[in-house]
């Protein structure tokens, strides 16, 4: 599946610049002379034959007409979409071509109900001279069931809709969290029994916070009362509701120095009764087995610059070892960067979200592929689960209310 970014260049690529030469060449003895009415006519002329022109090359089809007409604003509600149906028939000459219309978060969704990669590959070209855009800029899903391709062609940032965080996806009693929804809609969760620990990446304004909040949510509604503690060096997160919050790196310190004595002792609690982790005492002992411990630590640089040393020790600890004591880590971070985020540490974060980081350099650190240093921002995201391949999407995005 190739996914492209939506350059609004590429939308009238073929008359714009014939435009902008016609008006220039037919408006400028008129404004020598002062002959406005003359002028006028002359741009009304060259508009009218740039829409033409652009008609012509597009089969016929400008963006903004009836193709827009069905406007499917709710995530993955599926219309049949005649106009576009039509028009991709009368462009590709395949009669079997159905277009049935559907947006997510970023993207315009064309289901086509037809399977063969060869045939659609075929008819790309057309299909986005149809949709007005560049041809590598559609994404596409060769074989997405049986009769069914899907075309992706991304919206304008403008047109993106938010993701309203969904209780429905989450289970109560297991600590699931709910990220936000991929290119299809569909949920985007992970479960911190898989997948203890998680690494939030991107610059600012990328989303970062928003995921994280995101994440606290998440682990509120499973029910099972966990413990949050937030480190975090620029304040934003001071209005979450949690056991403790601190701006203060060397008090955020001393919060992960005393979580390490407490896990050590759960452990010794744990190995006690027969289990192997918190998640087998919680199943054998619910009525004694102590509350999940949330540790979030955004601008997580910022900690480690107070003392390297003890905090990659107390991190790594918590990190390697912890997850069996009911202690699960989130890390935010801008710019991951191997020295920063030694691999020891960094192999124990198998829950990788990736926002828009600053180069492929960090992406590769992120999300272990390059890609997220294109990502549009505004909680545009990569995320990757353990080994498994990355899922692009939007996340899910908490308005606050105060
Ligand atoms: N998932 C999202 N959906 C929509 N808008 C978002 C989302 N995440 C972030 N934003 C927008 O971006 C702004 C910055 O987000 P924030 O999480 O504070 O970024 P960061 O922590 O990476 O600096 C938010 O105020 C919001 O307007
Ligand atoms: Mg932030």
């Amino acid at each position: 599946m190739r996914i492209g970014t939506l350059d609004l260049e590429q939308f009238y690529p073929e008359t714009n610049l014939q435009t902008v030469t016609a008006a220039t060449l037919l408006t400028m003895p008129t404004l020598v002379t002062g002959n406005f009415v003359a002028g006028a006519s002359a741009l009304g002329l060259a508009w009218v034959a740039r829409q033409a022109l652009t008609a012509w090359r597009r089969d016929n089809c400008l963006l903004g007409s009836d193709l827009d007409v069905i406007d499917t604003r709710d995530h993955a509600a599926a219309n049949t979409n005649d106009a576009v149906t039509a028009r991709l028939r009368k462009a590709t000459g395949n009669h079997d071509l159905t277009a049935i219309e559907s947006r997510s978060a970023q993207y315009r969704l064309l289901m086509v109900a037809n399977d063969d990669p060869a045939q659609i590959a075929k008819v790309l070209p057309r299909v986005a001279s149809v949709l007005g855009v560049a041809p590598d800029a559609l994404g596409w899903i060769p074989t997405a069931g049986r009769d069914l391709s899907i075309i992706l062609a991304p919206l304008e940032r403008a047109e993106w809709l938010p993701v309203a965080f969904d209780e429905s996806a989450l289970t109560p009693g297991k600590l699931i969290g709910y990220i936000g929804r991929d290119v299809l809609s569909n949920h985007v969760t992970y479960s911190r029994q898989d997948a203890p620990h998680m690494l939030i990446s991107g610059t600012t304004r990328s989303g970062k916070t928003e995921a994280i909040r995101a994440d606290i949510q998440s682990m509120r509604l499973s029910g099972l009362k966990p413990e949050i503690h937030i480190i975090d060096a620029k304040g934003t997160l001071c209005r979450e509701q949690c056991a403790t919050f601190t701006a203060d790196m060397r008090e955020g310190l001393a919060t992960l120095q005393a979580i390490v004595e407490q896990a050590r002792e759960r452990i010794k609690e744990i190995v006690a009764v027969g289990c192997d982790n918190w998640f087998q005492y919680k199943a054998k002992c619910p009525d004694v087995c102590p509350a999940p411990i949330m540790v979030y630590v955004d601008e997580y640089p910022q900690l480690r610059a107070l003392d390297k040393e003890t905090v990659e020790a107390v991190v790594g600890e918590l990190s390697r070892v912890h997850a069996a004591s009911g202690v699960f880590v989130t890390l935010g971070i801008q710019k991951p960067k191997a020295e920063t985020l030694p691999t020891e540490i960094r192999d124990m974060f198998d829950i990788r979200l990736a926002m828009r980081v600053p180069d492929s350099k960090a992406s590769g650190v992120a999300i272990d592929e390059p890609g997220a240093e294109g990502l549009p921002g505004a909680g545009a995201f990569m995320f990757r689960n353990g080994g498994d391949s990355v899922v692009r999407g939007r996340g899910a995005f908490i308005e606050i209310s105060i």
